[in-house]
Protein backbone atom coordinates (compact mmCIF):
# COMPACT_ATOMS: atom_id res chain seq x y z
CA UNK A 1 0.00 0.00 0.00
CA UNK A 2 1.52 3.35 -1.05
CA UNK A 3 2.20 5.15 1.98
CA UNK A 4 -0.62 7.95 3.30
CA UNK A 5 0.21 11.69 3.37
CA UNK A 6 3.76 11.97 4.24
CA UNK A 7 6.60 13.24 1.15
CA UNK A 8 7.11 10.32 -1.02
CA UNK A 9 10.36 8.79 -0.65
CA UNK A 10 12.64 6.01 -2.54
CA UNK A 11 15.55 3.73 -0.88
CA UNK A 12 18.13 3.11 -2.85
CA UNK A 13 20.17 -0.02 -1.65
CA UNK A 14 24.09 -0.36 -2.09
CA UNK A 15 24.78 -4.31 -2.75
CA UNK A 16 28.72 -3.46 -3.39
CA UNK A 17 31.47 -3.89 -0.48
CA UNK A 18 33.33 -1.02 -2.47
CA UNK A 19 32.57 2.12 -0.64
CA UNK A 20 33.15 4.48 -3.94
CA UNK A 21 32.59 1.55 -6.54
CA UNK A 22 30.66 1.99 -9.65
CA UNK A 23 26.89 0.58 -7.61
CA UNK A 24 27.04 3.62 -5.11
CA UNK A 25 28.26 6.06 -8.32
CA UNK A 26 25.23 4.99 -10.27
CA UNK A 27 23.11 5.19 -7.57
CA UNK A 28 23.89 8.76 -6.71
CA UNK A 29 22.90 9.80 -10.39
CA UNK A 30 19.55 8.23 -9.85
CA UNK A 31 18.93 9.56 -6.28
CA UNK A 32 19.41 12.62 -8.35
CA UNK A 33 16.78 11.82 -10.95
CA UNK A 34 14.45 10.60 -8.61
CA UNK A 35 14.75 13.80 -6.25
CA UNK A 36 14.09 16.05 -9.68
CA UNK A 37 10.29 14.58 -9.65
CA UNK A 38 9.93 15.81 -6.43
CA UNK A 39 10.42 12.52 -4.27
CA UNK A 40 13.07 12.01 -1.79
CA UNK A 41 15.84 9.63 -2.28
CA UNK A 42 17.94 8.08 0.38
CA UNK A 43 21.07 5.15 -0.13
CA UNK A 44 22.18 2.82 1.98
CA UNK A 45 24.77 0.38 1.82
CA UNK A 46 25.72 -2.91 3.05
CA UNK A 47 28.98 -1.63 2.64
CA UNK A 48 30.80 -3.62 6.08
CA UNK A 49 27.79 -5.57 6.87
CA UNK A 50 27.94 -8.94 7.42
CA UNK A 51 24.57 -10.24 6.13
CA UNK A 52 23.35 -13.79 7.19
CA UNK A 53 20.78 -15.91 5.31
CA UNK A 54 17.18 -16.36 6.76
CA UNK A 55 17.32 -19.59 9.11
CA UNK A 56 13.59 -19.65 8.49
CA UNK A 57 12.67 -19.90 12.27
CA UNK A 58 9.69 -17.67 11.41
CA UNK A 59 9.99 -15.17 14.19
CA UNK A 60 9.76 -12.35 12.45
CA UNK A 61 6.30 -13.12 11.69
CA UNK A 62 5.26 -12.19 15.25
CA UNK A 63 8.08 -9.47 16.04
CA UNK A 64 7.77 -7.44 12.83
CA UNK A 65 12.03 -7.89 12.82
CA UNK A 66 14.75 -10.56 11.85
CA UNK A 67 16.47 -12.13 15.03
CA UNK A 68 19.42 -11.29 13.24
CA UNK A 69 19.94 -7.76 14.94
CA UNK A 70 21.74 -5.89 11.95
CA UNK A 71 21.45 -3.77 9.07
CA UNK A 72 18.58 -5.67 7.35
CA UNK A 73 16.08 -4.92 10.61
CA UNK A 74 17.07 -0.98 9.61
CA UNK A 75 16.79 -1.41 5.93
CA UNK A 76 13.23 -2.55 6.74
CA UNK A 77 11.94 0.10 9.00
CA UNK A 78 13.19 2.35 6.24
CA UNK A 79 11.43 0.74 3.75
CA UNK A 80 7.88 0.92 6.15
CA UNK A 81 8.16 5.21 5.62
CA UNK A 82 9.07 4.61 1.87
CA UNK A 83 7.13 4.34 -1.82
CA UNK A 84 9.93 2.91 -3.51
CA UNK A 85 12.89 0.39 -3.41
CA UNK A 86 15.82 0.66 -5.73
CA UNK A 87 18.23 -2.80 -4.78
CA UNK A 88 21.47 -2.30 -7.25
CA UNK A 89 24.05 -5.38 -6.91
CA UNK A 90 27.60 -5.63 -8.96
CA UNK A 91 27.80 -9.05 -10.88
CA UNK A 92 30.02 -11.61 -9.13
CA UNK A 93 30.57 -15.22 -11.13
CA UNK A 94 27.19 -14.03 -12.72
CA UNK A 95 24.77 -13.52 -10.53
CA UNK A 96 24.31 -11.15 -7.45
CA UNK A 97 26.74 -10.79 -5.04
CA UNK A 98 25.28 -13.03 -2.35
CA UNK A 99 25.33 -10.19 0.74
CA UNK A 100 22.30 -8.50 -1.34
CA UNK A 101 20.19 -11.64 -2.04
CA UNK A 102 19.97 -12.61 1.83
CA UNK A 103 19.00 -9.31 2.61
CA UNK A 104 16.27 -9.29 -0.07
CA UNK A 105 15.24 -12.20 1.61
CA UNK A 106 15.26 -11.83 5.06
CA UNK A 107 13.54 -8.15 4.17
CA UNK A 108 10.52 -10.16 1.91
CA UNK A 109 10.04 -12.69 4.57
CA UNK A 110 9.65 -10.10 7.15
CA UNK A 111 6.94 -7.89 4.86
CA UNK A 112 5.10 -11.51 4.07
CA UNK A 113 4.90 -12.61 7.67
CA UNK A 114 3.55 -9.21 8.76
CA UNK A 115 2.00 -6.44 7.20
CA UNK A 116 3.13 -6.97 4.00
CA UNK A 117 4.57 -3.02 3.61
CA UNK A 118 6.45 -4.33 0.07
CA UNK A 119 3.19 -4.41 -1.26
CA UNK A 120 2.62 -1.78 -3.57
CA UNK A 121 6.03 0.26 -3.43
CA UNK A 122 7.89 0.69 -6.90
CA UNK A 123 11.14 0.23 -7.53
CA UNK A 124 13.38 -2.60 -9.53
CA UNK A 125 16.57 -3.44 -9.27
CA UNK A 126 19.81 -2.31 -11.51
CA UNK A 127 22.95 -4.91 -12.30
CA UNK A 128 26.62 -3.63 -12.78
CA UNK A 129 29.15 -6.24 -14.10
CA UNK A 130 32.39 -5.79 -16.32
CA UNK A 131 31.30 -7.76 -18.84
CA UNK A 132 28.26 -10.43 -18.40
CA UNK A 133 26.16 -11.43 -16.22
CA UNK A 134 23.46 -8.85 -15.58
CA UNK A 135 20.43 -10.06 -17.19
CA UNK A 136 20.29 -13.12 -14.62
CA UNK A 137 21.16 -11.19 -11.88
CA UNK A 138 18.20 -8.71 -12.96
CA UNK A 139 15.78 -11.49 -13.13
CA UNK A 140 16.92 -13.30 -10.17
CA UNK A 141 16.09 -9.92 -8.29
CA UNK A 142 12.88 -9.37 -10.16
CA UNK A 143 11.66 -12.87 -8.47
CA UNK A 144 11.90 -10.45 -5.02
CA UNK A 145 9.73 -7.73 -6.16
CA UNK A 146 6.73 -9.79 -8.10
CA UNK A 147 6.14 -11.98 -5.43
CA UNK A 148 5.97 -9.06 -3.02
CA UNK A 149 3.23 -7.78 -5.29
CA UNK A 150 5.63 -4.40 -6.12
CA UNK A 151 5.43 -3.00 -9.41
CA UNK A 152 8.58 -2.30 -12.05
CA UNK A 153 8.17 0.47 -14.26
CA UNK A 154 10.37 -0.06 -17.42
CA UNK A 155 12.78 1.85 -19.41
CA UNK A 156 14.24 2.07 -22.34
CA UNK A 157 16.67 -1.07 -22.08
CA UNK A 158 17.27 -3.18 -18.99
CA UNK A 159 18.72 -1.84 -15.80
CA UNK A 160 22.29 -2.85 -16.55
CA UNK A 161 25.65 -0.75 -16.37
CA UNK A 162 28.87 -2.28 -18.04
CA UNK A 163 31.88 -1.17 -15.41
CA UNK A 164 34.51 -2.80 -14.17
CA UNK A 165 37.35 -0.48 -12.55
CA UNK A 166 36.03 1.77 -10.06
CA UNK A 167 34.59 4.81 -11.06
CA UNK A 168 34.47 3.20 -15.04
CA UNK A 169 30.70 3.45 -14.89
CA UNK A 170 30.94 6.48 -16.48
CA UNK A 171 32.01 5.23 -19.44
CA UNK A 172 28.71 3.34 -20.19
CA UNK A 173 26.86 6.65 -21.64
CA UNK A 174 23.26 4.34 -22.51
CA UNK A 175 23.60 2.07 -19.45
CA UNK A 176 23.77 5.57 -17.15
CA UNK A 177 20.93 6.79 -19.20
CA UNK A 178 18.94 3.85 -18.95
CA UNK A 179 19.15 3.78 -15.31
CA UNK A 180 18.35 7.63 -15.02
CA UNK A 181 15.63 7.27 -17.01
CA UNK A 182 13.89 4.42 -14.79
CA UNK A 183 14.85 6.08 -11.49
CA UNK A 184 12.77 8.99 -12.96
CA UNK A 185 9.84 6.43 -13.98
CA UNK A 186 9.86 4.78 -10.41
CA UNK A 187 9.49 8.67 -8.92
CA UNK A 188 6.70 9.76 -11.43
CA UNK A 189 4.66 6.22 -11.47
CA UNK A 190 4.67 7.24 -7.24
CA UNK A 191 3.58 10.59 -8.15
CA UNK A 192 0.57 8.93 -10.00
CA UNK A 193 -0.49 6.44 -7.70
CA UNK A 194 -0.23 8.71 -4.41
C1 LIG B 1 34.24 -11.98 -6.96
C2 LIG B 1 33.92 -11.17 -8.20
C3 LIG B 1 33.20 -11.76 -9.22
C4 LIG B 1 32.89 -11.03 -10.37
N1 LIG B 1 32.14 -11.64 -11.34
C5 LIG B 1 31.83 -10.94 -12.45
C6 LIG B 1 31.03 -11.55 -13.48
O1 LIG B 1 30.56 -12.67 -13.37
N2 LIG B 1 30.79 -10.82 -14.59
C7 LIG B 1 31.30 -9.57 -14.77
O2 LIG B 1 31.09 -8.99 -15.81
N3 LIG B 1 32.00 -8.93 -13.79
C8 LIG B 1 32.27 -9.60 -12.63
N4 LIG B 1 32.97 -8.98 -11.64
C9 LIG B 1 33.32 -7.56 -11.79
C10 LIG B 1 32.34 -6.62 -11.08
O3 LIG B 1 30.99 -6.96 -11.32
C11 LIG B 1 32.57 -5.18 -11.54
O4 LIG B 1 33.91 -4.81 -11.25
C12 LIG B 1 31.65 -4.17 -10.92
O5 LIG B 1 31.83 -2.91 -11.55
C13 LIG B 1 31.87 -4.00 -9.43
O6 LIG B 1 30.96 -3.06 -8.92
P1 LIG B 1 31.36 -2.11 -7.69
O7 LIG B 1 32.49 -1.21 -8.18
O8 LIG B 1 30.14 -1.36 -7.37
O9 LIG B 1 31.78 -3.00 -6.58
C14 LIG B 1 33.31 -9.68 -10.48
C15 LIG B 1 34.03 -9.09 -9.43
C16 LIG B 1 34.33 -9.82 -8.30
C17 LIG B 1 35.07 -9.15 -7.16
Amino acid sequence: MIKGDTISKVILLCGSPRKKGNTMGILKLCAEEIEKQGVEAEILTLVGQDIRSCIACNKCGASGKCVFNDEVNEIVEKLKEADGFIPAVPVYFGTARGDIMAALQRIGKISRSGDQFLSWMVGGPIAVARRGGQTLTLQEMSMFFIINEMIIPGSTYWNMVFAGEEGSFVDDEEGIQTVKRFSANVAKLINKIK
